[in-house]
Order: C-alpha cells, then sequence, then structure tokens
C-alpha cells in the first residue's frame, strides 16, 4: 500500500476519492487497471485536468500561479510562431486550400493557439483558416476561451472553433492535426515481468482503509500481449520485476485521426522514444512520472487529482499504428534539430546584433535563455517530433518538409 495516501476512513477525503473508492469497490475483484484509475485521478470531475490544471512557470512575474510543469507554449512565443512557419509550408504544400484546417489536439491554456494564430494572421494574410480546438478537459476549454478572447482580436477569434471528436465527420480535414504533450496525457495500462518463465503480469489499483494500493494480476486484455509481439519487445531478456507501460489509448486515438484526415498532416510532438530504447532492459522502472509543483516522482497513487501522471510515448507505435490506418510517415525527429531547421538559429543569431544598450542586454539574455530551453537537449529539446500524412500527391512529397531537414552544422 502507498503509505502516503490519506486515510481513507477519514471524513476530509474528497468527492473524488471517495467516488473513486466505490467505482473500485463496485468491480468484481475490487481493483481496477492502472490505465482506469489513471483517467479518473487525471479527468473524471475533481481529477488533476478537470478544472484548472497547473502547466506553467512556478510564478507569474506578478507571483500568482504555482504551476507544475512547464510545456513548450510557456516558455515563450517563439514555439508556437516556428510551429506556424511549418504550417505554412504544408498549407502551400497542399495548393492552398480553403479553408486550410489546423485541429489543435489537447490545447491546455491555450498559449499555442494564440501564438499560431497570430503569426499566421501577420505572416500569411492570404491563409483562410479554420483553427478547431479538441480538448478534453471543461476547465481547460473555458480558460482557452479566456485566453483566446484576450489575446487575440474578434475577427481572428471567429476562425476558432471548439469541436469534439463526434463532430469531425470521417475524412473531413484538410490541413493538419496537432499535437504538443497530449499522448503522454493519454491513461496507460501498466504491466510487470514476474517468474522465471517471464510472465506478463499487470497492475491494478485496489483500496482499503490505509490507501490505494497495487496488485498484480492476469493482462486484462489480449491487446497487451499482443503488443509486445507486434513490437518484439524481448521479455526474456527484462530482469525480474521489469515495470513499464502500454498506452493503447493512443492506437484508438491515432486510428481516429486517419480517419478525420482527407488530406495533410499530422504533427506530433512529445516526449518519448522509438520502441528498442524506450522498452529496453535497462529501464526497468518505465517512464511513468507524476508532477507536482515542478517536482517529480514516481508515485501515482499519492496526492490523487492534484498531479499530474505521465508516460512517455513508443513513437514506432505511432508509426506503425498510423501506417495500419492509412497515414504515410513523413520522418521523426527531436524537437532541438525541427525548430532549428525552421528558423530558431536564426532568431539567436538576430539576438546578438539587437543588444545596443544595458537593457537590450538582459532582454537579450532573457530570450537567449528561452530559445536554449526550447532546444535544450536534457530537456524539450529531446523531445520527439513526428510528422505524418495521408492523401499527398506524389510532387507534395517530392522533398522532405523543412522541419525535417537536418540544420548544416554551425548554421
Ligand atoms: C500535458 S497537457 C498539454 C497542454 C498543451 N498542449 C501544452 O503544450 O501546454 C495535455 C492536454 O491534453 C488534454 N487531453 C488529454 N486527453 C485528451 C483527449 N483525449 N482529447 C483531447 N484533449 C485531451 C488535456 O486536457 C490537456 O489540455
Amino acid at each position: 500500500m502507498s503509505d502516503s495516501t490519506a486515510n481513507m476512513a477519514s471524513p476530509t477525503v474528497s468527492p473524488l476519492v471517495s467516488q473513486l473508492i466505490q467505482h473500485i469497490q463496485q468491480q468484481p475483484q475490487q481493483r481496477i487497471t492502472f490505465a482506469d484509475y489513471m483517467d479518473w485521478v487525471l479527468y473524471q470531475p475533481g481529477g488533476y485536468y478537470s478544472d484548472r490544471p497547473g502547466i506553467g512557470p512556478t510564478a507569474t512575474p506578478q507571483g500568482q500561479t504555482a504551476g507544475d510543469f512547464v510545456t513548450s507554449p510557456h516558455l515563450c512565443a517563439d514555439f508556437g510562431e516556428l510551429l506556424a512557419v511549418q504550417l505554412i509550408e504544408m498549407w502551400e504544400r497542399l495548393d492552398r486550400p480553403e479553408p486550410f484546417q489546423i485541429v489543435e489536439m489537447g490545447a491546455g491554456h491555450g498559449l499555442l493557439a494564440v501564438d499560431i494564430l497570430r503569426y499566421l494572421s501577420r505572416e500569411a494574410p492570404d491563409m483562410v483558416l479554420d483553427y478547431q480546438i479538441l480538448e478534453r478537459s471543461p476547465g481547460l476549454q473555458r480558460s482557452q476561451q479566456q485566453q483566446l478572447k484576450t489575446g487575440l482580436d474578434p475577427q481572428l477569434l471567429e476562425n476558432v472553433h471548439w469541436q469534439t471528436w463526434e463532430d469531425l465527420s470521417d475524412q473531413s480535414i484538410t490541413g493538419c492535426f496537432l499535437s504538443n504533450e497530449l499522448v503522454d496525457a493519454f491513461p496507460v495500462h501498466l504491466v510487470e515481468v514476474q517468474g522465471a518463465e517471464r510472465q506478463l503480469l499487470e497492475l491494478y489499483v485496489q483500496c482499503n482503509d490505509a490507501g490505494f494500493g497495487w496488485v498484480l494480476g492476469e493482462l486484462s486484455q489480449a491487446a497487451l500481449a499482443e503488443y509486445f509481439e507486434r513490437f518484439a519487445l524481448p521479455l526474456e531478456a527484462y530482469a525480474e520485476g521489469y515495470r513499464t507501460e502500454v498506452n493503447l489509448a493512443a492506437q484508438s486515438w491515432m486510428e481516429q485521426v486517419a480517419r478525420k484526415l482527407k488530406r495533410g498532416y499530422c504533427l506530433t510532438i512529445d516526449y518519448g522514444y522509438k520502441a528498442e530504447r524506450y522498452y529496453q532492459a535497462s529501464r526497468r522502472g518505465g517512464t511513468l512520472q507524476c508532477y507536482f509543483r515542478h517536482r517529480f516522482h514516481d508515485d501515482p497513487l499519492v496526492n490523487v487529482g492534484k498531479q499530474d501522471i505521465t508516460a512517455h510515448v513508443n513513437f514506432t507505435a505511432l508509426e506503425q499504428w498510423g501506417e495500419a490506418a492509412g497515414l504515410e510517415t513523413l520522418g521523426f525527429t527531436q524537437q532541438g534539430l525541427f525548430l532549428m531547421a525552421l528558423g530558431l538559429g536564426d532568431r539567436l543569431q538576430s539576438l546578438a546584433s539587437d543588444a545596443t544598450d544595458i537593457r537590450a542586454v538582459g532582454h537579450m539574455m532573457h530570450r537567449r535563455e528561452q530559445l536554449h530551453g526550447l532546444m535544450n537537449p536534457m530537456g524539450l529539446g529531446n523531445f520527439g517530433v513526428l510528422l505524418q500524412a495521408k492523401g499527398l500527391r506524389d510532387h507534395e512529397r517530392s522533398h522532405p518538409l523543412q522541419g525535417l531537414v537536418v540544420p548544416p552544422l554551425g548554421g
């Protein structure tokens, strides 16, 4: 049992915790998969994402918010602006469709949307744009609406619509599906390798008066065993107790994107690896991490509903599932390289020549720090960037997209 969970008998447990206990107790074996638990504590009413999660810095310049983690759009507008450079090239490759549709999935507090929309209205005024947001959290939808209302001209705001997956017809989107740190927030199954025969078991969550705890059991679905076969993961090479995650929700998501896309691209940015690196034998504890006020740890059974829980993304799986569903893999790269290819290096270089007095030097240092943050190989710069496409004509794929062209050394 997890020792730091609130005492379940205490009258002070939150409504989320008491409903979750009830849900667990109603199950035939009084246990739920970790994926079910993660879905509850992140997305059900009272869950981490249900209201206004702490995405952002520890404190604003006014000293207000206390965020839990920072994503690229929260670092600076350059991230969204450089993605917009890539979107303009996509629009041109597709022969400037009217409208060019951008579907942002999991838009957080809406900062990325504001930065992209502002840049596009400035740099591609001829683009007839339809910007759709798919957001699971009602609290974040409200936050996005507020952010876009204050950050955009009313005219630009008219191009933005909040949708659900059900609102989108199959084969209806011509443009680009886009996400940053979406897939790592999907609920994952946890599995563990046990015994001399290296049997694959699943971790379930149960509860008693002391708190939530773990119990091992048989796999809840055959898809979990099939996943290990499909990606040729070497169970026999894993040590006893090897624990990892399987993100089956990512498969349904990839299939939805492929179905809804008529012609265009899917751009996915997230932390993660190709399968062989993700599931290497030395990564014995998996990649599950919890974020609480800019500290991370690996116990998802504490701070219930108050902390973010994430797992890295298996980009090989996204590629293969995408291909099986009709998407073509255009390329996989790292965020640092991707943004450099789109002009991050030029932005860095221009900073040096801008600094003419002491205040300008201070500003330049700050900007430099932000830009380096986006490409830091120990952090955001190491994120994976996957580009997939559907329905491209031969001439539209004759040369790689700008973001996939490796910038020359020193350039
Ligand atoms: C880690 S946050 C990233 C937010 C934002 N993209 C950013 O970079 O700051 C994950 C986002 O995905 C949303 N989300 C999770 N599952 C989703 C789903 N199935 N459909 C749409 N949005 C989802 C969450 O509510 C949240 O907005």
